[in-house]
């Protein structure tokens, strides 16, 4: 009996390898709200774990999958005499989607592991269909079972991941499925230990059970080709893109409708990332100004997925942007993907109508989501307004760029940022990290880093936040990255960290590069409500002055100049900022503080950004 069990266990994991190998070397789902899905968003109980206990035995080895006391395995004898050393109750449960970190005070520090588990019935509306989980973003770390069998690891935490769920280990009634959480901080990972915002740990984003054909829709691509046409509407504009079915096992067929443009293509499936190309008569454009989006069906014989395209060019020419063929100028801000008033990462709809509401008052039309992809509901809710997006993965400061692992993590949450995000017309900056110190070492692991989305993503700009030489009277724009990158983006804090905001009246700037230019961050701090001349840091007129300098110096940038985003919309969480009662814990450069209060100079680049708008008429 036993050679029988181990040689099932070994069939079964084969199949299950094989499973999770197609599951996790593929890319997720794409427009996953839009497919079959059961929300497993709610209550979930959890256990504490500092120690590891439930992953590493004694000898802090990891513990077989069988083993009753690995907190993957829920107890469920009645034997008076077993020992039993962990369990799930009512009594500890966290609310998903969310960080653990303000559910709870005992959570607001907490870097380590806590077990989730949720348990859920669930019937296949046909027993030949695949049922996926899906998790939309788990920081750090997840290692995820269902009924004491290991789906698979994840690594990132800030991208969706999600795993096959093999019928024979289905059931339809109590299923339990355990995810270990890991948030603790490494030097080997991306981020690395040392970042300017709070390590919130959790399941963060929405989980769900996605139901599908056997054969289905994996991802998709929708884009426009450039011409060298300009303006809002295209004649006869030739859209391309690729389309993945998971599980195709004979020549499919796949439809692609666009019902406004009376457009049907079909394509002969050929294999992964099949290309089609299509010309359609008229287009109108997505903008800044004009969102345009059209309801585009990808059918197969088994399933349609729906979703919400729109179409725009971006690129480079010279030292220029053009959106749609025309030069744009980049209004924007920097944000965080966090509720201030809540201290709580944002993870809803409603929370990117909060934060991109916010944005909008300042008249951009252009946000940085800093340091790290921010939920898909953040890009869609951009999508629809009309707000051009930089995206960027949390390649923060001082990464370990001598490791080939880490490089590989990188890369790893590089594809599943692109993959989820490649139909959102919004998004028109990959941007592969921030602040990274100049070495031989870091560039060569940040080219490969751009040489990677540029073959994930040719038809986008690819970026990433620099740092600058400031020196007396020329400041220089030199970094070496700068060769790499469609766009030069710099971060400069001259009057802050750097100065007076009085030097910037007399800064002149270089850059190196005939390129064009974006200064991807430039704030100063103060507390909300304090109030005293503009020499006295923390006040709200020294922030004020410092804007002014630097909107004056903005107008003496040289040619190129491209776009701004301030650091940053609103005041946030970071372990690094301790002033007491200044800080307290909040970086205080925001425009708008940690309760929601404008500061001065909120208006002060409002009035910016409506001349600049208003010129550009
Ligand atoms: C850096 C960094 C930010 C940080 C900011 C600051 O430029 O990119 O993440 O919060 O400066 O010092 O406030």
């Amino acid at each position: 009996m036993k050679m029988l069990r181990i040689v099932l266990h070994c069939l079964f994991f084969t199949s299950l390898c094989f499973f999770s190998i197609v599951a996790s070397a593929t890319s997720t789902l794409n427009s996953v709200y839009s497919r079959d899905t059961t929300s497993l968003n709610g209550e979930w109980q959890y256990i504490v774990d500092p120690y590891k206990t439930g992953f590493y035995d004694y000898r802090f080895k990891e513990m077989s999958e069988d083993n009753p006391a690995a907190y993957w395995n829920i107890n469920t004898s009645t034997d008076k005499s077993k020992l039993i050393e962990h369990g799930y109750s009512d009594s500890n449960t966290l609310q998903v989607p969310g960080d653990w970190n303000s559910q709870e005070e005992k959570f607001l520090y907490y870097e380590g592991t806590v077990w989730y588990k949720k348990s859920f019935d669930y019937e296949k509306k046909h027993q030949d269909n695949l049922l996926f989980v899906y998790f939309a973003a788990v920081n750090y770390e997840a290692d995820v079972y269902l009924n004491g069998e290991k789906l698979g690891n994840h690594v990132g935490g800030f991208t969706p991941f999600q795993f096959a769920i093999p019928s024979s280990l289905l059931r339809s009634k109590d299923n339990h499925l355990v995810v270990k959480v890991d948030n603790e901080r490494a030097k080997d990972a991306v981020p690395t230990v040392n970042t300017d915002w709070w390590n919130y740990g959790g399941i963060t984003r929405d989980v769900m059970l996605v139901e599908t054909p056997s054969t289905y829709i994996q991802s998709y691509e929708l884009k426009l080709e450039p011409t060298d046409e300009t303006g809002a509407q295209r004649r006869n504009a030739t859209i391309s893109g690729q389309v993945s079915l998971g599980n195709a096992k004979k020549q499919e067929q796949v439809t692609i409708r666009i019902p406004e443009l009376n457009l049907t293509k079909k394509v002969n499936y050929q294999g992964e990332n099949t290309a089609f190309e299509f010309s359609v008569p008229h287009l109108t454009l997505w903008s800044d100004t004009n969102p345009k989006r059209y309801e585009v069906a990808i059918e197969t014989q088994y399933e349609t997925i729906k979703d919400k395209i729109g179409f725009r060019t971006i690129e480079v020419v010279g030292n220029k942007i053009l959106l749609n063929g025309e030069p744009i100028f980049l209004r924007g801000i920097c944000l965080h993907e966090e509720i201030a008033p809540e201290i709580r990462r944002a993870n809803s709809p409603e929370d990117a109508e909060f934060l991109l509401g916010a944005a909008e008052e300042l008249n951009v039309n252009f946000v940085r989501l800093a340091h790290y992809p921010h939920n898909e509901h953040i890009v869609r809710k951009a999508d629809e307004m009309g707000l051009l997006v930089w995206s960027e993965i949390p390649v923060y400061w001082t990464i370990d760029f001598s490791s080939e692992a880490v490089l590989n993590n990188a890369k790893n949450q590089l594809r599943e940022m692109i993959s989820r995000d490649q139909n959102r017309a919004s998004v028109i900056v990959w941007s592969v990290g921030n602040e990274t110190p100049v070495s031989d070492t870091r560039t060569t692991f940040m080219k490969a880093l751009i040489d990677e989305a540029r073959a994930l993503d040719d038809s986008r700009l690819i970026s990433a936040a620099l740092e600058v030489h400031y020196n007396e009277g020329m400041n220089t724009i030199n970094d070496p990255l700068g060769e790499f990158t469609d766009v030069v983006s710099v971060n400069e804090y001259l009057g802050w960290y750097v100065g007076l905001p009085e030097d910037t009246r007399t800064a002149k700037w270089e850059s190196v590069y005939d390129k064009p230019l974006l200064i991807s961050e430039t704030g100063a701090g103060a507390k909300q409500g304090f109030h005293a001349d503009k020499q006295t840091r923390w006040s709200e007129e020294f922030q004020a002055a410092y804007y002014r300098g630097q909107i004056a110096m903005m107008e003496e940038m040289p040619e190129g100049f491209s776009g701004i985003t301030p650091w940053v919309l609103f005041d946030f969480r970071s372990p690094k900022r301790n002033h007491p009662g200044i800080q307290e814990g909040w970086n205080r450069k925001g425009l708008i503080s940690n309760e929601g209060e404008k500061k001065q100079a909120f208006q002060i680049l409002k009035n910016y950004y409506d001349r600049i708008e208003k010129a550009s008429e």
